[in-house]
C-alpha cells in the first residue's frame, strides 16, 4: 500500500494508473477508521481497479475548536486496518494542512440550493462550506471516476451530489448504507471517545429511531417528534439536540405528511461533549 503526503506526487501516480486504463474509486475520510469506513472502501474496490482513501482531519468544517483538537488521529492504525482489506489496490493520501490549504486555512462559500441551511447546517455554523471546500479540492487532486459517501451523514451525501451537479464535476457519487455495531449504534470515529457508561446507553439513539419509524406509519410528524423528545428527557446521559423528520430530497422539515413524499428522520445527540448523529428511512 502506498501512502502519499504530497498532492503533486499523488496526482502524478494517479495519472500513470489512469493512463494504463485503471479506474479510480475515492473514499474521503477524516481517519480513525472503523468498519463503517471499510464498508465504503470495499464497495469502492468492488467497482474500481484502485481505491484512494484520503485521511485528513479537515479544520475548516469544525465549528468547535475543542471538537477539532480532540478528534482522534490514528494514522498508523488506519493504514494497518486498510491493509487487512487489501494491500495492493489501496492508495492512502494523508496530506498535511499545508498541502491542502497552503497558508490560508479558510473555506470557500457555497450554496447548495438551500440544503446547507437545514439540520447540521443550522446547528454547525460554516460546516458545509468546510466540507464543500475540502471535498471539491480532494476531487481536483484525486480526479476519481467515482466517490463513496456514507448515508450515516445523509445530509452531507445529498450536499456532495449537489456540489458535483452545480460545479459540473465529473465524479459519480455513490451512497453507502449505514454500518452499525451489533447493538445498533451507528459506527463513528467519535464513538471511541465515549465513556463505558455513555457507550452503554448510546444504542438508545437507534432504538428510538426505529420506534419513531414504526409510529410514523400511523401518527403525524408532530406527534412522533414530541414522543422522541419525551424519551430523551428520561435519559440523563444523552442530550437531544434535534430530531427532525424531513423530505429525503429537499431536507425540508415535513409540514403535512404526504403519501407521495419520501421521508427520513434525522437526529443529533450529545453524550457529554461528544456529538453523535444518525438517521433512518421512514417510508
Ligand atoms: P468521516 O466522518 O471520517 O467519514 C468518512 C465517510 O465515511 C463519510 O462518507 C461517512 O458518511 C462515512 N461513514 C462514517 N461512518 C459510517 C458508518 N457507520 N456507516 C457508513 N458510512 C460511514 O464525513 C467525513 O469524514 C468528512 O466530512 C469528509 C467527507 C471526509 C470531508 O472532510
Amino acid at each position: 500500500m502506498i501512502i502519499f503526503h504530497n498532492k503533486s506526487k499523488l496526482s502524478h501516480h494517479i495519472d500513470e494508473l489512469k493512463a494504463k486504463g485503471n479506474s479510480i474509486g475515492f473514499v474521503p475520510t477524516m481517519g480513525a477508521l472503523h468498519n463503517g469506513h471499510l464498508s465504503l472502501v470495499k464497495k469502492g474496490l468492488s467497482q474500481n481497479d484502485i481505491v484512494v482513501v484520503s485521511i485528513f482531519v479537515n479544520p475548516t468544517q469544525f465549528d468547535n475548536k475543542e471538537d477539532l483538537e480532540k478528534y482522534p488521529r490514528t494514522l498508523d492504525a488506519d493504514t494497518a486496518l486498510l491493509k487487512t482489506v487489501c494491500d495492493k489496490k489501496i492508495i492512502v493520501y494523508a496530506p498535511t494542512i499545508k498541502d491542502i490549504y497552503q497558508d490560508a486555512i479558510e473555506s470557500q462559500k457555497f450554496t447548495f440550493n438551500g440544503l446547507e441551511h437545514e439540520m447540521e447546517g443550522a446547528f454547525r455554523d460554516g460546516h458545509f462550506d468546510g466540507v464543500g471546500t475540502i471535498v471539491k479540492r480532494l476531487f481536483e487532486i484525486v480526479q476519481p471516476n467515482a466517490a463513496y459517501f456514507g448515508e450515516k451523514d445523509f445530509q452531507q451525501l445529498q450536499i456532495i451530489k449537489k456540489l458535483v451537479e452545480l460545479h459540473k464535476i465529473p465524479v459519480k457519487i455513490i451512497g453507502c448504507a449505514i454500518h452499525r455495531a451489533k447493538d445498533g449504534l451507528a459506527m463513528s470515529s467519535r464513538n471511541t471517545r465515549l465513556t463505558k457508561e455513555q457507550r452503554d446507553v448510546a444504542p438508545f439513539i437507534y432504538k428510538t429511531l426505529k420506534t419513531a419509524k414504526a409510529k410514523f406509519g400511523t401518527k403525524s410528524a408532530k406527534y412522533v417528534t414530541e414522543w422522541v423528545e419525551k424519551q430523551f428527557k428520561k435519559e440523563p446521559l444523552l442530550d437531544l439536540e434535534y430530531f427532525i423528520i424531513a423530505d429525503k430530497t429537499t431536507l425540508k422539515p415535513v409540514k403535512r405528511k404526504s403519501t407521495k413524499k419520501i421521508y427520513r428522520a434525522f437526529i443529533a445527540v450529545y453524550a457529554g461533549d461528544i456529538r453523535l448523529i444518525d438517521n433512518i428511512a421512514l417510508n
